[in-house]
């Protein structure tokens, strides 16, 4: 089932997300559809305070070879627990501030350590996008977006553009 994405502004976006205690039958119902959701927008990644349910959980894929089988990770209550020195800038956008896009730069690569649907524990180490989007889909954890990385100027303009678009959006009833 595709769940609606949240869009900023929006107070949910900004709550610290509440640890995973159990692997119920609601929160593999929660991982499927945020998948379902993410592949539908399309995006890469995305974290469940973007649908409302204010846990520790977020998927992604970053696998952008149309001819690669797809790679679905699903993160349960993840860390990171090595960052490198060395950083990146991407242009990262965001599900929940659609058709805005900044530079930000992170460390390019990290370690991060979380529980798979099976309870099992997991640790891997991404580069690459794959290290972007595990950063800025925890961020999202925390209430942290990208925008947050951004001078106050361009910060305060991309969501005087957002309330904007969602007053809009409300108007026309969709
Ligand atoms: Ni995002």
């Amino acid at each position: 089932m595709i769940r609606p994405i949240l869009l900023h502004p929006d107070p949910r976006l900004r709550k610290r997300a509440e640890p995973v205690e159990a692997i119920t039958p609601e929160i593999r119902a929660l991982a499927a559809d945020m998948l379902a959701t993410m592949y539908d927008a399309p995006g890469v990644g995305l974290a469940a305070p973007q649908v409302g349910v204010p846990k520790r959980l977020l998927v992604m894929d970053c696998v952008k070879d149309p001819e690669a089988p797809p790679r679905p990770l699903v993160l349960i209550n993840p860390a990171v627990v090595w960052a490198s020195e060395a950083t990146n800038t991407y242009e990262e956008g965001c599900l929940s501030i659609p058709e805005h896009y900044a530079e930000v730069t992170r460390p390019a690569e990290v370690r991060v350590r979380w529980t798979d649907l099976d309870g099992a524990e997991q640790e891997e180490h991404f580069a690459g996008l794959w290290a972007t989007c595990a950063q800025h889909e925890i961020d999202h954890l925390d209430g942290r977006l990208f925008i947050d990385y951004l001078g106050p100027i361009k910060r305060q303009l991309i969501t005087r553009k957002m309330e904007k678009f969602k007053r809009e959006r409300a108007r026309a009833g969709a």
